[in-house]
């Protein structure tokens, strides 16, 4: 078995992560959203698996990841973290769980660690939902940022492209990294910023920066683990790397299944009673 798996078994803490930013070794988280899945991806050495909320896409169908709900995220959490033993498990506050009005967010929050049994949450934003992070932080609840393309704001960005070119952009990011840094946060997600701008906040905050098409200078990488394995034909982002092309080799599978049950070829003789 390749990787961190092989140096140390014990389950990943918040604590732990720290310790492996500051002894330079890259994190690496992927999601999932279901018990199978989980069970590999955790037996597989990854270091934080996330439930994110683009189950909305992945599991749902839907475009973006706002229609999903605080049930469907507890439902998916829970299924997750019953399949893993290693790996710490995030769960995302799905949209309209922390925005609104702090106490609120952090009853939701309270929720979400009682019903699923996760680890810690992500929240996507800065500044403006400082006072959400701090109360749930104040729950005794692990909270990871989210900056960048953050998809929850999709219908202000208006566009998937880049974020923080400009300026203006990226000194806000470097406000919110600092602010989510010093409140307590455990680790904090760049999304689609450029490599220099990660690299450089990285550099800048104490707890682990986890990249997604932000670039090597973080201090780890998370990919959507349905992208990765080649599930998701129509998707290619120049940030990410397939590992496998599971699409072809799940329709060559169902279709070889498809025939031999309309030949009869399936069952045979052995594999019936
Ligand atoms: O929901 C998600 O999958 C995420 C990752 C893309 C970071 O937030």
């Amino acid at each position: 078995m390749a990787g961190y798996l092989v140096e140390d078994t014990r389950k990943v803490t918040t604590h732990r992560l720290l310790e492996m930013k500051q002894a330079g070794k890259k994190i690496a988280m992927l999601t999932s959203y279901d018990y199978s899945m989980a069970q590999i991806v955790d037996a597989a050495g990854v270091d934080i698996i996330l439930v994110g909320d683009s189950a909305s896409n992945m599991m749902a169908g839907n475009v973006t990841t706002l229609p999903i709900t605080l049930d469907q995220m507890i439902y998916h959490a829970r299924s997750v973290v019953r399949g893993v033993k290693r790996a710490l498990v995030v769960c995302d506050m799905p949209f309209g769980t922390y925005q609104v009005d702090p106490q609120d967010a952090v009853r939701n929050a309270v929720r979400i660690m009682q019903e699923t049994g996760c680890d810690a949450l992500k929240l996507e934003g800065g500044v403006e939902i400082l006072p959400a992070v701090k109360l749930i932080l104040d729950a005794g609840i692990p909270v990871m940022g989210h900056l960048g393309l953050t998809p929850q704001s999709i219908n202000k960005f208006g566009t998937y492209a880049v974020r923080a070119r400009e300026e203006a952009e990226a000194n806000k990011l470097r406000t919110d990294a600092m602010a989510l840094d010093e409140v307590g946060c455990c680790a904090v997600v760049l999304e689609k910023i450029p490599a220099d701008l990660a690299t450089e906040v990285s550099q800048k905050i104490k707890v682990p920066t986890i990249s997604i098409g932000a670039g090597g200078g973080c201090d780890g990488q998370v990919l959507v683990v349905h992208d990765m394995l080649g599930m998701n034909k129509g998707f290619s982002p120049k940030f990410l790397r397939r590992y496998a092309n599971l699409y072809d080799i799940m329709i060559d599978a169902i279709g070889q299944y498809v025939t031999d049950v309309k030949s009869g070829d399936f069952p045979n003789q052995d594999e019936q009673y």
